[in-house]
């Protein structure tokens, strides 16, 4: 299986050491070899040709892609034209309108590749490129883009098909627990911020984490799978201030019919987001079957957001496999 990535940021770098790391398990799975065919960032395309992964991350972290002898001088969406592959995996960051993200999938699907994205922008801008997979016969997997970590939506395909969810609530911003958890350890909020972006679990713009602008990316795509809705981003009630974060808060989000909301909320013990401290994330689900389903990790951040791309991959291909 071909694949190319488009994005080596902190999931990208953590993707290609767990595809060289788990090689023998991603053959068993596939039945056959996961080729990484090219890699792009905003500098151009490493065209791999068999190199070790190990050689690319290690070129990113010293002077650039552009010191291996493969680079080429050609942007992501020219590599997803011009260079085979089976599936394209896009995790540029988040940006307002969701591009360069749409324009890449866009690309992939008129080529005739499979998409993987981590990229929550790109749904929350353009929620249709779900339906448009389907008409185009492409499969697009985005188990990444709410909770990184934690399988959302594989939950809502393959174990909750006959509940109804009334409504979802939880952390669903990793950084902003980490931020108030290091607070309550004593330490200054913009040291914590600072680790936060070190161990690679912000947003390249961070205020998207505090101010609650990732949560509600998260709340507005759940909306729209679980209500059917046409709900945007501007939609969402976003109450929280960065300059008000303090020891004893967490960032909730609920998400209900009516709509979507992030906030600022002080905890106590018997809460059950007591026990998020750290990289920490939590969503329940509240439905007339299942009652309350929730999942919870102690950490959550690149490392795991790239385990959860890796297993779409395989998805995407067991999926076409079945078919
Ligand atoms: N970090 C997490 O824990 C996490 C969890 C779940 C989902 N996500 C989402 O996953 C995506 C990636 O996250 P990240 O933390 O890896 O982001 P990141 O560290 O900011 O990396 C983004 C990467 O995209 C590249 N890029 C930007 N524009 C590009 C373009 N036009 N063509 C080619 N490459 C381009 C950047 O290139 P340069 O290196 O040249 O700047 C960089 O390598 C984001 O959308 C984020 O919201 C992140």
């Amino acid at each position: 299986m071909r694949v190319q990535l488009i994005g080596l940021g902190s999931i990208g770098k953590n993707l290609l050491k767990l595809i060289s790391e788990k090689a023998p398990t991603i053959g068993q799975s596939l039945g056959e070899k996961l080729e990484v065919v090219s890699v792009s960032d905003t500098t151009g395309t490493v065209i791999t040709d068999g190199m070790p992964l190990s050689r690319i991350i290690q070129a990113k972290e010293a002077g650039g892609l552009r010191t291996l002898d493969s680079f080429e001088k050609i942007n992501a969406r020219s590599a997803i034209s011009d260079l085979e592959s089976d599936l394209v995996v896009e995790i540029t960051q988040s940006t307002k309108d969701g591009r360069p993200g749409i324009d890449h999938i866009l690309a992939a699907f008129d080529s005739g590749k499979d998409v993987v994205t981590a990229n929550k922008s790109v749904l929350v801008s353009d929620f249709d490129l779900i339906g448009t997979a389907k008409e185009m016969k492409r499969s697009l997997r985005y188990e990444a883009t709410v909770c990184g970590g934690l399988p959302v939506f594989n939950l809502m395909d393959y174990c909750m098909k006959p509940a109804k969810i009334i409504a979802v609530e939880g952390i669903f911003n990793a950084t902003s627990t980490f931020v108030i958890s290091q607070m309550e350890e004593g330490k200054s909020q913009s040291f914590a911020r600072s680790e936060a972006m070190r161990i690679g679990i912000a947003e390249r713009d961070q205020s998207d984490d505090l101010a609650g602008i990732d949560s509600a990316r998260k709340g507005t795509i759940l909306h729209r799978r679980i209500f059917g809705s046409s709900l945007t981003l501007k939609d969402a009630a976003i109450s929280c201030r960065e300059h008000d974060i303090a020891g004893g808060l967490r960032q909730v989000t609920e998400v209900t019919s009516k709509g979507v909301s992030v906030k600022y909320q002080e905890i106590d013990g018997k809460s059950i987001y007591s026990s998020a401290r750290g990289p920490a994330m939590l969503i329940r689900f509240n439905t007339d079957v299942l009652n309350h389903l929730t999942l919870f990790t102690d950490h959550d951040g690149p490392t795991e957001s790239a385990a959860t791309i890796l297993n779409d991959v395989l998805l995407s291909k067991a999926e076409k496999v079945a078919k």
